[in-house]
């Protein structure tokens, strides 16, 4: 297995471009079900999690044609099986979002049941209650859902809970039902405003993208059309705390700042300077001290929880102590023991990490453990003394595009060696 080495100490400073985002491609690679003609998705983020879902869409018999410039083109006319095994859905929860299209479209579907993961139990009972609102047939059984209709209808559906995912299945099953159905209490993320987006542009009828409240009328058909995927908020987000850790100066181009407005406001009440453009934010910590600042994860436009780890690194080097509040998933501190073997002073109580802020963190050998915990990982040792040796880095790479490269091409000493 992989592994990155990092030498602390260097301030990030230089260019670099924003790839797409992971969580807005997973569901519109699964929309690419729903379509009578091949859809074509641009600006796709080279990811682990993408191939996945690339390995499940050709198990059901889609045909893919990889082309140049990060695009794809999914044929779903050569299907042949509704099926994703646990084989795959266990590396990558996002699976399930095949569930919806395929009722949707096929009437039937048998997907795996996600298991627990390391950020909690994140069960898909909303996902199930949604679809059972719409007249699926649903049993769990051998650690399956296994789900048919001989026509989903539209519902009125209020989410229990907020669920990103949810939505997105929900609203994709929505776009071929008969009639029309309502989403309330509907996930308002970017990525699910781009997931609307896409359909729309292949012809679904969909209002209230971006509110709490969705409407969908269903059509017969939805057509082939050619996507580009918006930029990733959190790669960015990533960056931008990378550069303020570190008393650096990076600028991001194509991305998005409006869509992390929150981030950026944590940025400077933490004493950065960030200036902004359309498609460009730049973010400067030089000569500059850096500040503990308070965080409470929540939906969008809450503060992202796909930010909190990365938020937990900058506190254990700022100056003060930084409260943070994990309000989306039960168990999302498996960085905290990590960042601790560093040299941090953090006290966990429930869901809150109580961090305060050390002169030094040193280089150690550390485990990533999930996504984001290991993104907060490579910046604690971008600012540690010594090397730090990140082990299981297949986490980092199911969601940053060659995070060594963009960070060697801002001036960081890291590098990856096989095991
Ligand atoms: N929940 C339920 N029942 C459900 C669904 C969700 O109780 O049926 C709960 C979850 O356990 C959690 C909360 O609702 O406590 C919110 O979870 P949500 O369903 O929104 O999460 P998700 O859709 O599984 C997506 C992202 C995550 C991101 C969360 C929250 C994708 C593919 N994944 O997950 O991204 O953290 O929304 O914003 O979009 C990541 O990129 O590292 C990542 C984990």
């Amino acid at each position: 297995m992989e592994k990155l080495i990092i030498q602390g100490g260097n301030p990030l400073v230089g260019e670099i471009r924003v790839s797409g985002a992971k969580n807005a491609a997973l569901p519109i690679l699964a929309a690419g079900l729903l379509a009578d003609e091949p859809l074509t998705i641009r600006n796709l983020p080279h990811l682990q999690d993408i191939t996945t879902t690339m390995e499940l869409l050709g198990s059901m018999g889609l045909t893919l044609t990889v082309g140049k410039r990060l695009q794809v083109e999914i044929d779903s006319g050569t299907i042949s099986n509704f099926f994703a095994p646990y084989e795959l859905v266990k590396t990558m929860r996002a699976s399930i979002l095949v569930l919806g299209p395929l009722l949707a479209r096929f009437g039937q579907a048998e997907v795996s049941l996600p298991g627990g993961c390391a950020i909690g139990s994140r069960p898909v009972d909303i996902h199930l209650h949604g679809l059972a609102a719409m007249g699926a047939e649903i049993e769990v059984s051998g650690g399956y859902i296994k789900a048919k209709t001989t026509g989903l209808k539209g519902a009125d559906i209020i989410l229990d809970k907020v669920t990103v995912t949810g939505t997105e299945n929900l609203l994709m099953a929505a776009t071929l039902a008969d009639g029309v159905t309502t989403i309330k209490n509907a996930a308002r993320e970017p990525e699910v405003v781009d997931l609307i987006c896409c359909l729309q542009k292949m012809g679904a009828n969909i209002s209230g993208a971006g509110t709490d409240t969705l409407r969908i009328e269903g059509v017969k058909s939805l057509m082939g059309v050619t996507y580009d995927i918006l930029p990733d908020r959190i790669e960015t987000g990533t960056y931008l705390v990378a550069a303020a850790m570190t008393g650096g100066h990076v600028r991001l181009k194509d991305t998005r700042p409006e869509l992390l407005e929150g981030v950026m406001s944590k940025l400077t009440e933490a004493g950065a300077t960030v200036t902004r453009g359309l498609d460009w934010v730049e973010l400067q910590m030089k000569g500059q001290t850096l500040k503990a600042v308070d965080i409470n994860t929540g939906p969008y436009p809450g503060f992202p929880t796909d930010m909190q780890a990365q938020f937990t690194a900058l506190n254990a080097v700022a100056e003060g102590v930084g409260v943070v509040v994990e309000s989306v998933f039960e168990n999302r501190f498996m960085h905290v023991q990590e960042l601790m073997r560093m040299g941090a002073s953090i006290r966990l109580e429930g869901n809150t990490a109580i961090v305060t802020g050390v002169k030094n963190l040193t280089g150690a050998p550390l485990m990533a453990t999930d996504l984001r915990a290991s993104a907060s990982l490579v910046l604690a040792g971008l600012v540690a003394t010594g090397e730090t040796v990140i082990n299981r880095i297949y986490h980092i790479d199911r969601g940053y595009e060659t995070i060594e490269e963009k960070l060697m091409n801002l001036g960081a000493k890291i590098k990856r060696v096989p095991r």
